[in-house]
């Protein structure tokens, strides 16, 4: 069966093989990307989709693709994601979000991730969620907060991105409890 959620204005769903060309561009966007080191090819991107799909079989949770009910447009995705790394709060699931920039500025990375945040702590029996991002992605921080996270204080160097970047340093982010904002 395959599940979806929803939000006032949005739908959060498994990733379809017509979501591919969508994603990469988005992810070949220098404004969407402007706080990762990269750009990401097609196939850098297609794998990332096949990875969200595997990922919701394992997990019962992934980064959702998500779509808009007014137009049915392929937003971007808003999600929960294992994440394992070798720092002190691994292994953690984290909650992340990425949106194409024409659907920036409505609310609706904050409108899907008060869903997941939710969903974490309700469906699938979570106790902490994290959110990590480079320090100096305030957009992106802003969420967390928007969506009542605390910044821990404990900002951590990402160990799967290079020094040279200027994007090393992550602050990091948790939930501990839901309390609808
Ligand atoms: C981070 C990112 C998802 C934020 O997107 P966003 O559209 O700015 O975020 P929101 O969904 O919170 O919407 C923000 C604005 O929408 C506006 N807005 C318009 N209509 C709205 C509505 N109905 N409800 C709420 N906000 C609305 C508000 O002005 C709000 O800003 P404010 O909270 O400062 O007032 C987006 O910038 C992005 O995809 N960035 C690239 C990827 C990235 O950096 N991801 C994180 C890496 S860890």
């Amino acid at each position: 069966m395959t599940i979806k959620y929803q939000t006032e204005r949005l739908i959060l769903r498994p990733w379809r093989e017509d979501d591919k060309p969508h994603f990469a561009a988005m992810n070949a966007d220098a404004r969407v990307m402007e706080f990762f080191p990269e750009l990401k090819t097609r196939e850098q991107s297609d794998q990332m989709i096949d990875e969200c799909n595997r990922r919701l079989a394992r997990d019962g949770f992934t980064f959702w693709a998500v779509d808009r009910k007014d137009n049915n447009e392929f937003t971007g995705f808003v999600g929960l994601n294992t994440f394992e790394a070798n720092l002190p709060f691994c292994p953690c699931v984290e909650i992340g979000w990425r949106l194409a920039y024409a659907h920036w500025g409505h609310g609706f990375a904050t409108e899907a991730a008060r869903k997941c945040l939710s969903l974490a702590f309700t469906d699938f029996s979570l106790n902490k969620i994290v959110s990590f991002t480079t320090v100096a992605n305030t957009r992106s921080r802003h969420v967390m907060e928007k969506i009542g996270m605390v910044d821990t204080g404990n900002n951590f160097l990402h160990p799967s991105i290079d020094e040279a970047s200027g994007m090393r340093e992550h602050c990091l982010y948790q939930a501990v409890s839901w309390i609808k904002p």
